[in-house]
């Protein structure tokens, strides 16, 4: 089975028992809508591959996990686009959930994602509890307080923030969720994946706040979102070439962090995949042509 394959079936799963006869249908059809179809699946994807390189022994319990943080991530997103933060109308090149259901479905249409994500988790870990509470607690390292996308959210309402923070928690900290929950679903430490979540992580925010100044963006969301709301970004901290450096360190940060492992080679070939789907060489050249050429004129 495909990696896609396997995720979005892991996805599928926590529906059939959340949707009943009894569920309101307009919160089950918003939060289908958060879910399906989904984005680039990274998370889960970053997470399952983990698991695997650590010899995965419980492919249920590694689904579970991977499922559990791609909801999370899905009801961050329902969240993030709301009026009180970004008010964005189009997520994954559909209209978001609150210009379709409403905003009080899409709050809770957020609230339910993240409950299903626990439930989803739990259930799987009741056949490996010696697994459970670890797997827990990395999950909730990722999403809430101290440096949880939720602190990183709340980042937005203080008047001062250090930009590297406020990236890490609202994008990174997930990152490191995903790798370090597929070695913890595999029975072994986390810590050596730490890494790869962590610089992946800050890679992936740097390249949203470089797409979200280029414009053009083709994936299915609103851009100029960062200088319309006044948000911290690397692009506006660094110029647009300052964080496309920022951006290839990282990448190859995360290259470098991959462990040894009979699939390190396959994993290293997936972080420089998503560099060249996040950042394709052809922006990178048009971001150095653009500043060669406003150098001339300043000098001129
Ligand atoms: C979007 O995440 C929000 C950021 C953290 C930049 P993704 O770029 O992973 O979104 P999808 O899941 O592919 O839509
Ligand atoms: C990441 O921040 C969103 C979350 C952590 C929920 P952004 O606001 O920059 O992400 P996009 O651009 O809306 O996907
Ligand atoms: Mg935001
Ligand atoms: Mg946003």
């Amino acid at each position: 089975m495909s990696m896609m394959t396997r995720i979005e079936q892991a996805l599928s799963q926590p529906f059939m028992v959340a949707d009943s006869a009894t569920a309101p249908p307009r919160l089950m059809a918003a939060m289908r809508h958060a879910v399906f179809p989904g984005g680039a699946r990274i998370r889960p994807q970053l997470c399952i591959a983990v698991a695997k390189a650590c010899g995965e022994d419980a492919p249920d319990l590694t689904n579970a996990a991977a499922a559990s943080i791609e909801l999370l991530h899905c009801a961050s997103l329902v969240h993030d686009d709301m009026p009180c933060f970004d008010d964005a109308d189009t997520r994954r090149g559909q209209t978001t959930v609150h210009k379709q259901f409403g905003e009080p479905l899409a709050l809770l249409t957020g609230d339910a994602l993240i409950v299903l994500a626990y439930q989803t988790l739990a259930r799987a870990g009741a056949r490996h509890p010696h697994r459970l509470a670890r797997l827990l607690m990395t999950v909730c390292e990722g999403t809430g307080t101290p440096d949880g996308i939720v602190a990183g959210q709340a980042w937005e309402c203080e008047p001062r923030v250090q930009l590297g923070r406020y990236q890490r928690a609202k994008t990174g900290a997930l990152f490191v969720a995903s790798t370090c929950a597929g070695a913890q679903a595999a029975g072994t430490d986390p810590e050596p994946w730490r890494r790869l979540g962590d610089a992946l992580g800050e890679a992936y925010q740097v390249a949203d706040d470089i797409r979200d100044v280029m414009g053009a963006d083709q994936l299915g969301k609103p851009v100029g979102q960062d200088a319309q709301h006044g948000r911290p970004s690397t692009a506006a901290d660094l110029g647009l070439l300052g964080a496309v450096d920022y951006f290839r360190k990282l990448i190859q940060s995360a290259v470098q962090s991959v462990p040894a492992c009979a699939s390190r080679e396959a994993m290293q070939q997936l972080v420089l995949h998503e560099s060249e789907r996040l950042l394709p060489q052809s922006a990178c050249d048009q971001i150095a042509v653009q500043h060669a050429a406003s150098q001339r004129r300043a000098v001129a």
